[in-house]
């Protein structure tokens, strides 16, 4: 049986994260060979303060907060990590949690579930790959995304089917922001000098 922890990386009050990291459950356990953890950074909100390099942590408040979620972690064997896109990156409670972790992280499959508005979430991804490489961890390329994610969940909690994306409109070349003028170099038209040169 394969232990996967899905972590939900937003903590923001009136959050969305619970929702996608609902559906994203419901969908994980259906099936038979795995078994779901799911930790909420909400929930379960660890200390912001790390402790001073190669110090042991002595705080008992933080020691409290770090045993609900650092065992789960060791314990997983992949991880679905659930986040949104907070100014074209990933939120900051997601990279506490990360940077509290080391060999949790090392040698295991990540995937991701994204979302936000226009991007569906592929910009906090991206980052988030290159922070785990840094962890020996292995990150999956493909992914879930939620565009627009106000809009993408039912009162069910699913995605309601959406209409087809409507094709790509034409950019006129002759428009102000078109093609041919964009493409031109801003620079003052040639002299009749230039001309006969
Ligand atoms: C501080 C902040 C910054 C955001 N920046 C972006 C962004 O750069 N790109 C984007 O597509 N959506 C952005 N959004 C929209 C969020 O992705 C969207 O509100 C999402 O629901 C946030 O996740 P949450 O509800 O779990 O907190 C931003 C939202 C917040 C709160």
């Amino acid at each position: 049986m394969l232990k996967v922890a899905v972590i939900i990386g937003s903590t923001r009050e009136g959050r969305l994260g619970g929702t996608v990291g609902a559906w994203i459950e419901r969908h994980l356990q259906k099936r038979d060979d795995m078994e779901v953890d799911v930790v909420d950074l909400a929930a379960t909100p660890l200390p912001t303060v790390l402790p001073e390099l190669g110090q042991p942590l002595s705080d008992p408040d933080a020691l409290a907060r770090l045993a609900a979620v650092s065992p789960r972690l060791a314990a997983a064997d992949a991880f679905v990590v659930v986040t949104p896109e907070y100014n074209r990156s990933f939120p900051a409670s997601l990279k506490n949690a990360i940077d509290w972790h080391n060999k949790e992280w090392h040698a295991k499959p990540i995937g991701f579930v994204s979302y936000g508005g226009f991007s569906a979430g592929t910009r906090a991804v991206e980052q988030l790959r290159l922070v785990f490489a840094e962890l020996h961890a292995v990150t999956i390329r493909d992914g879930v995304g939620f565009n627009g994610v106000w809009g993408a969940f039912g009162p069910d909690g699913e995605p309601p089917t959406r209409p087809p994306m409507p094709p790509p409109r034409r950019c006129s070349t002759s428009s102000p922001g078109g093609p041919r003028r964009s493409a031109r170099p801003a620079r003052a038209p040639p002299t009749r000098h230039e001309r006969r040169i």
